[in-house]
């Protein structure tokens, strides 16, 4: 789908001609207000439009959109009031940006003033918003506002801003348009084809391990987890290297492009949605890309696998014991805990590269979904850098939350046979169990985090804010700030 085309203008507002003009409108102590750059357009309606809105029953509460005609006051036809809530942040900006964005369907041209209110933000909430993915359908409907000009003061940091919050909405973009590909068509081989092409297209080195070659650098987990399907699993690793990197970062991300739960099967119900389950390693494959657009000035090197969990007279079974990447062996007691055994092969890998930070995110465990919730990301790992990676989320729309790792759950992935087993054979804890069983293979010294994307990845109601049915792209924004502020501090 086309995205709207953005221009900065600080031109005179009542002389842009466009279908409609986006203001911002707050929830006041007293009633509604108006948000920072609705000014011209209040004066065309002499100072009247709080109480005409007032009057519509407007009280500037998020989620909120009223239409207001303007019957030649303005060279544009209607206010679209957009609700911030009380206050005039930058998650409020992006959110009624979006809701902008959806009134806005078919539309040829809309000016915002949202964008003088925090410029990024009205960039990533209008692109966003503005998201369909109707690849599958015969009849692609209006589409999105084809133009949208952000009305903010012009300068050369408005414009880099402009660029940046840009390829940072396309990358949550290419991980949403992954995610909402079905998995008929999204599979590992045409995953790694997919992803393999967008990077090499982004001037990206890409590396692709196919079964056979997996076999023989003895990735279990992957092979192990991939074997039901019969379509086999890869490995694709993306390197990218700024110039005068410092600190270099390891990024990992769950691809299971369909989880069955295997032999140790899924009910039916809600089972559609494990077509997400590869959406860790979407938004590190958009990351990727992002990281070749924006150059940060780091060395980064993806590594994802991508495996089908199917049960099959080929998959693997309850009882099987593993001998992951590197060496370690796993008792398999439960085959639909399959996202720690493909993560564990990859993170190994990813160690031998000596990351000085390693980023993993895997819609990991419903038990994420039981703690936090749908929205909520739970991220684990090395205390300062997981507290680091949560703050940094939550800073930019993305809510996360840091969780621990109870060192009394180590010993209930205690395993008969094995090094290890990959479930803990009670619910309790389920999330930080997971994380637990993760640590074991990350190399000594090495900072980490574990973003676990299970509720926040998949949105399965209906559109709020800028975020649509399906998914969503998190946690693209919160890596990405995460690798700027490594950039920015070490
Ligand atoms: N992909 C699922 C986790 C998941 C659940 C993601 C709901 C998104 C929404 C994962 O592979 C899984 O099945 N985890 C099991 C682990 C259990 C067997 C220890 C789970 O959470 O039930
Ligand atoms: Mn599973
Ligand atoms: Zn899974």
């Amino acid at each position: 789908m086309t995205a709207p085309k953005l221009a900065l203008t600080e031109g005179d507002l009542s002389s842009i001609t466009a279908d409609a003009v986006v203001v911002g409108t707050l929830q006041g102590p007293d009633g509604l207000a108006l948000a920072p750059g609705a000014e011209a357009v209040d004066a065309a309606f002499d100072g009247t439009l709080v109480e005409t809105l007032r009057t519509l029953g407007a009280s500037g509460k998020d989620g909120e959109l009223v239409k207001v005609p303007t019957f030649g006051k303005l060279a544009t036809p209607v206010v679209l009031a957009a609700g911030l809530g009380k206050e005039a942040g930058e998650e409020q900006v992006r959110r009624a940006s979006g809701v902008a964005a959806r009134a806005l369907g078919g539309k040829k041209k809309a000016v915002t003033t949202l964008a003088s209110v925090h410029l990024g933000a009205a960039v990533e909430g209008t692109l966003l918003g503005a998201y369909g993915f109707t690849e599958y359908k015969s009849d692609k409907g209006d589409g999105p506002v084809a133009k949208v000009d952000l009305h903010a003061p012009v300068s050369k940091e408005a414009r880099a801003t402009v660029k940046a919050s840009t390829a940072i909405a396309e990358s949550v973009i290419i991980a949403r348009d992954f995610i909402n590909t079905p998995p008929n068509d999204l599979y590992p081989g045409s995953f790694a084809d997919r992803a393999a092409k967008l990077a090499t297209d982004a001037g990206l080195d890409v590396e692709v391990l196919d079964e056979k070659q997996l076999r023989k650098k003895g990735y279990g987990g992957i092979l192990g987890v991939g074997g039901g399907s019969a379509r086999q699993p890869r490995l694709v690793r993306i390197a990218y290297k700024g110039a005068k990197a410092t600190k270099k970062v390891a990024l990992i991300g769950k691809g299971i492009t369909f989880d069955t739960g295997g032999i140790s099967i899924k009910p039916a119900a809600g089972m559609d949605e494990m077509s997400s389950d590869m959406s860790g390693a979407a938004a590190i494959v958009a990351t990727m890309v992002l990281a070749a657009k924006l150059k940060y000035p780091l060395e980064i090197i993806a590594t994802v696998p991508m495996a089908e969990n199917m049960p099959s007279g080929d998959a693997y079974r309850p009882g099987d014991v593993l001998t992951m990447y590197g060496g370690k062996t796993v008792e398999v007691l439960n085959t639909d805990a399959e996202g720690r055994l493909i993560l564990a092969d990859a993170i190994v890998r990813a160690g031998e590269d000596n990351p000085d930070y390693l980023i993993e995110t895997s819609t990991l465990t419903g038990a994420q979904v039981v703690s936090l919730g749908k929205r909520t990301a739970g991220v684990m790992g090395s205390d300062s850098f997981r507290d680091r990676v949560a703050a940094l989320g939550r800073a930019v729309g993305e809510s996360a939350w840091a969780m621990p790792l109870p060192e009394e759950l180590r010993a209930d992935l205690d395993s008969r046979l094995a090094d290890l087993a990959n479930v803990t054979g009670h619910r309790w804890g389920g999330m930080l169990a997971a994380g637990i069983f993760l640590r074991e293979f990350i190399a000594d010294g090495v900072e980490w985090a574990h973003i676990d994307v299970a509720g926040p990845a998949y949105h399965s109601g209906g559109a709020y804010g800028y975020t649509a049915k399906g998914g969503t792209g998190v946690p693209v924004r919160t890596i990405a700030a995460v690798l700027a502020d490594i950039a920015a501090n070490g």
